[in-house]
């Protein structure tokens, strides 16, 4: 069985954006873990956030999750607190190549200057402080769930695609023999 290609990675990292064009290169489906919450409950997330609370958006997530890893021959674009939940980054790597999108401080600063959708980055206080903080809480998360880790910092649109599928590829080859189900491995 060919794995599910898995983007995580803290918020504009590009998940969304890689996710789709990569989709398009191995004629995968691609589903997004965001779009699939704003759909089922349609409510925006920000709005999720604002009437149901985090605690509840995290559990809606889950089910999304547990639900996207059941798909094969997708591409699936998580959202950026996905990895703090270990079911459901084990339901992913069992049937997929779990890929971290990552990017220094400065480039998610800049990426999200002008942000209102994203409720965890919004509100008053030192938006590099509040990156920093959350970031430094998740990388041992974000880290420990990947099994490939692509740079995207200064580095082209097509240039992350192009990385992400060739570790991606990589990672098929020396993991899953012909014929085999994808193992867990790192
Ligand atoms: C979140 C990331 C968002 C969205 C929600 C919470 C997070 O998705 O799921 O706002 O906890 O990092 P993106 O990573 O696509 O921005």
């Amino acid at each position: 069985m060919t794995p599910n290609l898995v983007l995580i990675g803290f918020m504009a990292t590009g998940k969304s954006t890689i996710g789709r064009r990569c989709a398009a290169e191995l004629g995968f489906r691609f589903r997004d873990s965001d779009t699939l919450i704003e759909r089922r409950t349609g409510r925006s997330i920000a709005t999720l956030f604002a009437e149901e609370g985090e605690e509840t958006f995290r559990t809606i997530e889950a089910q999304a999750i547990r639900d996207l890893a059941r798909g094969s021959r997708v591409v699936i674009a998580t959202g950026g607190g996905v990895p703090l939940n270990t079911s459901s980054i084990a339901a992913l790597r069992r049937t997929g190549v779990v890929a971290l999108l990552w990017a220094s401080v400065d480039v998610l600063l800049d990426r999200t200057r002008y942000n209102t959708r994203r409720p965890l980055l919004a509100g008053d206080g030192d938006p590099r402080a509040r990156i920093e903080s959350l970031l430094a809480n998740r990388e041992p998360y974000y880290r420990s769930a990947a099994h490939i880790t692509i740079e995207t910092s200064n580095v082209s649109c097509e240039g992350v695609v192009e990385r992400v599928l060739e570790a991606y590829r990589a990672h098929v080859t020396h993991h899953c023999l012909p014929g085999e189900t994808h193992r867990r491995s790192r």
